[in-house]
């Protein structure tokens, strides 16, 4: 087995035995923004990841969400870890959060792998050798049309009143059979690998929380681009993860949506 997955796999399997143990109990939860979470367990599990990769790895470069200083060393190889994607689920005890850990070689996804701890669903890739959910291959869906597609999306927790999300998520529920909000984008992209999504799309999501899920998307047959349609590198402005079938048509509906809402105003009134 590849060396980079087995390591990988290990850090996620630990870290993940160690957030479903905590998901039971009491949370200590504490604010790095208005509404931007942290609970001891992100450190926890951060601490547990990059020590593994550290230990075997110790020319990579990491960058891992909650900030452990970055390996020295090139940058051929970096580690994107984001130790609990969904945190504030976590928080209120929504069992919905995964760890996500992807590697990218001179910046491009080669390893991957997501662990989702209460489901105990582990989706793994490896560049050019297919996506496996569990062990078994995983494959996007067969739907041609936005029309009859289950699509979902995020919002941040920064910096939310400059977010136009919302009048995307309105306009794609009116073409849709739905759009969900689950609150974690690495499981929404593993939602549109295996099949359960046809599409996702968010904005201003960062590199650990998609650098294992959009290759996860890729090897399972899906189409990862920007919302404009270029060419996504894992920390880009937006992002859009489709079956392939119905990118071009989410592509266009988004960037009508965006001529149409840019000078709207985003301020709540008070
Ligand atoms: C968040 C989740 C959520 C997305 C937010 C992310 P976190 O990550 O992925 O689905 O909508 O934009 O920040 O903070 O739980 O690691
Ligand atoms: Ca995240
Ligand atoms: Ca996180």
């Amino acid at each position: 087995m590849n060396q980079f997955l087995e390591v990988a796999l290990d850090a996620a399997r630990e870290a993940g035995a160690v957030l479903r143990a905590e998901f039971d109990r009491p949370k200590t939860i504490s604010y790095k923004g208005e509404v931007d979470l942290v609970t001891e367990s992100d450190r926890h599990s951060e601490a547990i990841i990059v020590s593994k990769l550290r230990s075997h790895f110790p020319e990579h470069a990491i960058r891992a969400e909650e900030g452990s200083p970055r390996a020295s060393g090139n940058e051929q190889f970096c580690w994107h870890i984001d130790p609990l994607d969904g945190t504030t689920n976590f928080a209120h005890s929504y069992p919905c959060f995964a760890v996500s850990i992807g590697l990218l070689e001179r910046g491009e996804p080669v390893v991957a792998v997501v662990l989702n701890p209460v489901a105990n669903e582990l989706f793994t890739a490896v560049r050019g050798e297919g996506a496996y959910l569990n062990g078994q291959r995983i494959h996007v869906s067969p739907i041609q049309k936005l029309a009859t597609s289950l699509v979902s999306t995020g919002f941040p927790t920064h910096q939310r009143a400059n977010n136009r999300n919302i009048y995307y998520y309105w306009e794609f529920t009116m073409r849709s059979h739905g759009v969900r909000r689950d609150g974690s984008a690495a499981l929404d992209l593993c939602s549109v690998a295996c099949g359960r999504f046809d599409g996702f799309w968010e904005f201003g999501l960062n590199s650990w929380d998609t650098a294992a899920g959009m290759l996860i998307v890729k090897e399972a047959g899906g189409m990862v681009s920007d919302l404009e349609g270029q060419l996504y590198h894992p920390g880009d402005r937006s992002i859009l993860a489709t079956n392939g079938k119905i990118h071009s048509e989410m592509q266009e509906v988004a960037s009508r949506i965006a001529s149409r809402t840019e000078s709207l105003s985003l301020q709540p009134n008070s």
